[in-house]
């Protein structure tokens, strides 16, 4: 299958990448530098060039049958400042405009679009269970989510299987935020963010590039779909567990308010959390790889290879 990929050159999106192709996929990468992409990837993908903000995909990309949207300036990269929090909307909310009216304009549809979503979507949800029948819940990040899956869910008026893919942290050696804590454990400095009872809902790479897999080839699913394990922690376990898998102590509790005067609002991502359940994939058969926290972690970092192979083993 010829498919499209979006942002496939960041963190999540080689993953993803890696395994279409090891299904014998034939994958195209829209990035805003694809040279540099080209440079720096080993991959067998084309990159094609495109800024969806102010010119269109440089090349025809007629025939894909599957669309991958993973495009999105770093939502934890810098302060929430009222222009910051219009490039995380713009690089997200138009870019998936801009792709959807690209599908427009194609004679032959694709089949599917999946878009990146996130569970922020849910608003600070520590005490209360959400599946993907939850409302919509407050703040930026949930406003974000709800204008971002608004665009996406578009396509469906051509005709396309739209799923939104309501991603918790996803978990890699390689990029987002774990990547980010680790530093700390390792000069023995690492701790839960205060008040370390919000809840971590997570998702193992390996189990989130499954599930593209999977989706790609479920044609009964549709819609928001939670990309979460099963099993939820507390801030507090995930930095023990993390520590373990580290061999180092998790001791060093991250004040909130030290964090607030850091960085503002986004604070607010880090010391809230979301409980979240993968409840339509479960009822739909999807099973995962790593459903716990320890094994998960374990495959990161103690020097377990984890491959990006078979879809459902
Ligand atoms: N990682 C997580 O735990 C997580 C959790 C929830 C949601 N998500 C969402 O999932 C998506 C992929 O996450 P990721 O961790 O793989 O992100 P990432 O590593 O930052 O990659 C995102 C890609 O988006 C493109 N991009 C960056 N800034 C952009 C901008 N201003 N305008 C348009 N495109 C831009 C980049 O591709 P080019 O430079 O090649 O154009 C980049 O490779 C993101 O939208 C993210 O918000 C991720």
């Amino acid at each position: 299958m010829k498919i499209i990929v979006a942002g496939g050159t960041g963190f999540i999106g080689q993953h993803v990448c890696q395994i279409l192709i090891e299904n014998q996929h034939d994958v195209i990468v829209l990035s805003r530098n694809p040279a540099q992409a080209r440079a720096h990837s080993n991959q067998k993908v084309s990159f094609v060039d495109w800024n969806a903000l102010t010119h269109e995909i440089e090349q025809n990309i007629e025939g894909a049958e599957a669309y991958i949207n993973l495009a999105g300036a770093p939502i934890a990269d810098a302060r929430w400042t009222p222009a910051r929090k219009q490039t995380l909307l713009d690089s997200r909310v138009v870019t998936t405009r801009r792709l959807v009216e690209a599908i427009e304009r194609l004679t032959v549809k694709p089949k599917i679009l999946i878009n990146a979503s996130g569970i922020g979507f849910y608003g600070a949800a520590d005490n209360v269970s959400m599946n993907e029948s939850s409302l919509q819940g407050q703040g930026f990040l949930a406003e974000l989510c709800q204008q971002w899956e608004h665009e996406a869910n578009q396509a469906t008026n051509q005709g396309v299987r739209v799923i939104l893919l309501r991603l918790g942290m996803v978990l890699g050696s390689d990029g987002g935020a774990l990547s980010k804590m680790v530093t700390p454990f390792k000069i023995f400095a690492g701790g839960p963010i205060a008040p370390g009872t919000q809840t971590v809902s997570w998702i193992h790479i390996h189990d989130l590039a499954r599930l593209i897999i999977w989706l790609l080839e479920t044609q009964t699913v549709l819609g928001p779909v939670n990309a979460v394990a099963p099993h939820s922690v507390t801030m507090q376990e995930f930095c023990k567990t993390l520590g373990k898998a580290l061999e180092r102590p998790s001791w060093l509790p991250v004040p909130g308010f030290m964090l607030n005067i850091l960085l503002g609002e986004l604070s607010g991502m880090l010391t809230t959390g979301q409980q979240v359940e993968p409840q339509k994939i479960t009822h739909e058969g999807f099973t995962f790889t790593y459903p716990t926290l320890e094994p998960a972690l374990s495959s990161l970092f103690q020097k377990t290879p984890t491959t990006v192979g078979s879809k459902n083993d």
